[in-house]
């Protein structure tokens, strides 16, 4: 697709790093990294950034690695990858000089791109690639647009970029804004003039709704003494800020599938469910993991339910919840630790059944399906109590949008599906 360059994500080195570069050498385009150097000289294995021109501007682009501390190289890998605060500096001050535009690609969430974009007002747009799924329309943080695209490809991001030599994007808003912000700082005014009318001044600094409101007064000065700066530099620069048009254009769903694409990606998938089933397979043979014991276990399983619940318990098995282990089998699956979650019973709430996902592999028999306790809770005391009192009645919709995201069920409207999979009454 003509890319003139990507960024290496940290889901990129899932692999490992040699199977990477394997990749890199044989791509048409550039792969950059400014943060994911040898540990021994500190050098970046990939390029750290590269220059385009692009008709008479020379545009400069950076590539970092998403950094949150998680990531471990092996021992015999010559690798290390550093913290954007490390790397940065240098690379900005090298590129902003050489450069009419500077671009990021970042895999850092969205926190450390604001964090970046306040420490480098030369870095002018940030390319983000966080595990979030959404778009996201472009954001100004002091000088630099944050954007985002959805992930896998679904969507392209596009925008149409007009690029002057004042080299700050304009806010066409800036002006409305700080009508805004006045008008709001008049409200807030009148409002404390009122209470100090009616309170004394010495209890003025434990009067709580006053405190609250000289706090928002201070902030809003502080907002509108920037927008004016702002303005007024614009203004006397003479210079016209630069400007852009965004879009995102989604993936129509029915393009055909390439067929040569298709057979790398099945075939992927059941590499993955391989390797999760020899996984399970120690797992079953490891003496050691009691949590697998399904008395040890927070949830009870179906079984335990279907013999004082027998109306709800049929009525269940003809739902689709009570195959859903089933559907990942018939795939090939139901070793695959992305799919397991949605389609065993093994979450409710904050509960979890551990917090090693390996344990899904290997579940007993009882909670392989979207079992009772994914909509009532674990119901281990309440089947010894009988206490109605133990165990949750009717799930609400965050415990369906857990599984039913946008993602995988586009439809999902609760107050029809609920009728769908609501349990009979018992009388
Ligand atoms: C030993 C028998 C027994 C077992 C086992 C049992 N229950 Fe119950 N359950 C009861 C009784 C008795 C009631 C109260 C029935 C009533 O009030 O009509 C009840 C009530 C309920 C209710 C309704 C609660 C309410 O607020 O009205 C739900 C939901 C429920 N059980 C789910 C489960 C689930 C899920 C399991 C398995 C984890 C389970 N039960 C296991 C006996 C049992
Ligand atoms: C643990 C994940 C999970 C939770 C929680 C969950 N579901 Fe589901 N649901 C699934 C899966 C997976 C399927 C599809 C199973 C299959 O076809 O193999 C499904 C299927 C359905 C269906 C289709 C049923 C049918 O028989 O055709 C409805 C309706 C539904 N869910 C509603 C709900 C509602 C309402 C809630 C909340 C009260 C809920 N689900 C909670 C995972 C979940
Ligand atoms: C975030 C939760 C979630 C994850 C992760 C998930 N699923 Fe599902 N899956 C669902 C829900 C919800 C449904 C029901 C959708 C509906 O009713 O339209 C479903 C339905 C299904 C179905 C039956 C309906 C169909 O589309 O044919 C299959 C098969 C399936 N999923 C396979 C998988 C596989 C394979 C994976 C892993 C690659 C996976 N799922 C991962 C939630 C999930
Ligand atoms: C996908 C969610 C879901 C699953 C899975 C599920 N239920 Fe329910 N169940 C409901 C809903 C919704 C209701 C209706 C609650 C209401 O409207 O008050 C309900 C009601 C009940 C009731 C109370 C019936 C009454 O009125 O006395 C019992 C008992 C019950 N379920 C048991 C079970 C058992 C046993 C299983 C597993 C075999 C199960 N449920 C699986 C969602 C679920």
């Amino acid at each position: 697709m003509n890319y003139d360059a990507v960024a290496v994500g940290k889901n990129d080195l899932a692999a490992g790093l040699s199977f990477l570069q394997d990749q890199a050498a044989r791509a048409k385009f550039a792969w950059l990294s400014a943060n994911l150097v040898r540990k021994s000289n500190l050098r970046p294995l990939f390029s750290a950034s590269l220059i385009r021109r692009v008709g008479s501007l020379s545009v400069g682009i950076i590539g970092l690695t998403g950094h949150d501390g998680s990531m471990r190289f092996g021992e015999n890998e010559d690798a290390v990858l550093l913290p954007w605060q490390e790397v940065l500096p240098d690379i900005v001050s090298d590129l902003a000089p050489r450069c009419d535009l500077l671009i990021l690609l970042s895999n850092n969430v969205m926190n450390q791109n604001k964090e970046i974009a306040e420490s480098f007002p030369d870095i002018h747009i940030i390319i983000q690639s966080t595990p979030r799924s959404g778009n996201s329309v472009p954001q100004l943080k002091n000088k630099s647009l944050i954007a985002q695209t959805g992930k896998q490809g679904k969507y392209l991001g596009w925008m149409l970029i007009d690029w002057q030599k004042s080299r700050t994007w304009g806010r066409a808003g800036a002006t409305k804004e700080l009508a805004t912000k006045k008008h709001e700082l008049d409200g807030i005014n009148g409002r404390m003039s009122r209470i100090e009318r009616r309170e004394k001044k010495e209890d003025l600094p434990a009067h709580k709704s006053y405190q609250t409101l000289l706090a928002s007064k201070d902030r809003l000065l502080s907002e509108i003494i920037f927008l004016e700066n702002e303005l007024h530099d614009l203004k006397e620069s003479g210079q016209t800020p630069s400007t852009y048009e965004n879009h995102f254009i989604a993936l129509e769903v029915n393009l055909p599938d390439q067929p040569e694409v298709k057979k790398i990606v099945e075939t992927t998938k059941l590499n993955v469910n391989q390797a999760g089933r020899s996984q399970a397979d120690q797992s079953a043979t490891s003496p050691a993991r009691p949590e697998l014991q399904l008395e040890k276990l927070a949830f009870t399983g179906w079984k335990r339910c279907a013999t004082c619940h027998s109306p709800q318990t049929a009525f269940w098995e003809n739902t689709a919840h009570a195959s859903a282990y089933q559907s990942l089998t018939e795939q090939e699956q139901q070793f695959n630790l992305d799919c397991l979650p949605c389609h065993v019973t093994a979450e409710y709430k904050d509960i979890k059944i551990s917090n090693d996902a390996t344990v899904l592999l290997a579940l007993p028999v009882q909670l392989q399906q979207v079992g009772c306790e994914v909509c009532h809770g674990p119901g281990k005391s309440h089947a010894a109590s009988q206490d109605p009192a133990d165990i949750s009645r009717k799930p609400d919709t965050s415990i369906c949008i857990r599984c039913h995201t946008s993602e995988r069920d586009e439809e999902f409207y609760y107050d029809n599906d609920i009728e769908r999979i609501a349990c009979p009454a018992s009388k």
